[in-house]
């Protein structure tokens, strides 16, 4: 038998002994999708029975998830500052953490920020840039990547949230393609150091992009890089906005002070506690 209440109870099970932290759940946002069904079509109908193509499509995707896929990359998206971004394996799944660095960066940039030039570097599925666009609508952003896979998404992100005319995208090695001043500098770059790569959990280690994760034995060569030359990008009184890692505060702090250049050197936590957001502002 192929009911709704059947397959999320066996669905459950095959991803709690696929080793998921949270079977349940993907069962229900996976088969909700799948069935293009709310969480009350799917509670108020448990006896509606899946066709045997249903089933066996829908048996794929518990495959992969039990695989260790993340449920974005399956679903083609994920939720970053209550929007709908598109992701796929070129892109790092924007993680909640990330929405700091916008609230940061919202705590010295009232709407509409007409005239500010703003740069996100790294921009992956476009999430800090887009959401950027959206929340600063008088705002010009110039986005990059290393990756023409990751901009393509980024693009694609742009366009559905109605900022594309607005946006600039350009591939190339951090800064190596943007020309003239800024006002913000945001990025969240590769920081996980190199030998810690491989404790990370398999759904990071083998489905997203290492390119977007590892850095230097450190974990802050691309703090190092962006920091020195933000030092000649950013107009004075202009700000950089850095996602930093667990026990990263320190360090990107003397990077800071080592530059010169820069005041009002700051760190705020994200709301599990870690100290998540590196800033400083162009003297
Ligand atoms: C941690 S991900 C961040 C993605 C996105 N900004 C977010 O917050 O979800 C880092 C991104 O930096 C990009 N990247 C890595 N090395 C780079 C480089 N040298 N220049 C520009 N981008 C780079 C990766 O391709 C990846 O998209």
């Amino acid at each position: 038998m192929t009911d709704i209440r059947t397959i999320l109870h066996r669905t459950t099970r095959d991803l709690t002994a696929g080793g998921s932290p949270s079977p349940r759940l993907d069962a229900e946002v996976l088969l909700m999708r799948f069935l293009r069904m709310d969480r009350v079509q799917l509670c108020m109908q448990p006896e509606r029975e899946l066709s045997e193509e249903e089933a066996a499509g829908f048996a794929r995707w518990v495959e992969r998830r039990s695989l260790g896929e993340p449920v974005a990359y399956i679903l083609g998206d994920k939720e970053f500052w209550s929007l709908r971004f598109e992701v796929n394996r070129e892109v790092l799944i924007p993680r909640p953490e990330t929405e700091c660095l916008i609230e940061e960066v919202l705590r010295f940039y009232r709407p509409p920020g007409e005239g500010l030039r703003v740069l996100d570097i790294g921009t992956g599925s476009g999430a800090i840039g887009v959401v950027l666009a959206r929340e600063l609508p008088a705002a010009r952003v110039v986005a990059t990547d290393i990756s023409p896979g990751a901009l393509a998404v980024a693009r694609r992100n742009a366009l559905s949230q109605g900022v594309a005319g607005r946006m600039e995208f350009f591939q190339g090695d951090l800064f190596a393609a943007v020309s003239g001043d800024l006002d913000i500098i945001c990025s969240n770059p590769p920081y996980i150091p190199e030998g810690v790569y491989d404790l990370l959990p398999v759904g990071i280690r083998n489905f997203e992009p290492p390119g977007a994760l590892i850095a230097s034995p450190d974990g802050v060569a691309f703090h190092r890089k962006i920091i020195r030359e933000g030092a000649h990008r950013l107009k004075a009184g202009g700000r950089i906005f850095l996602e930093i890692g667990e026990g990263q505060r320190d360090r990107v702090a003397a990077l800071f002070r080592e530059e010169g250049g820069y005041g009002d050197i700051d760190c705020r936590k994200d709301y599990g506690g870690i100290d998540r957001v590196a800033s400083a502002r162009r003297i």
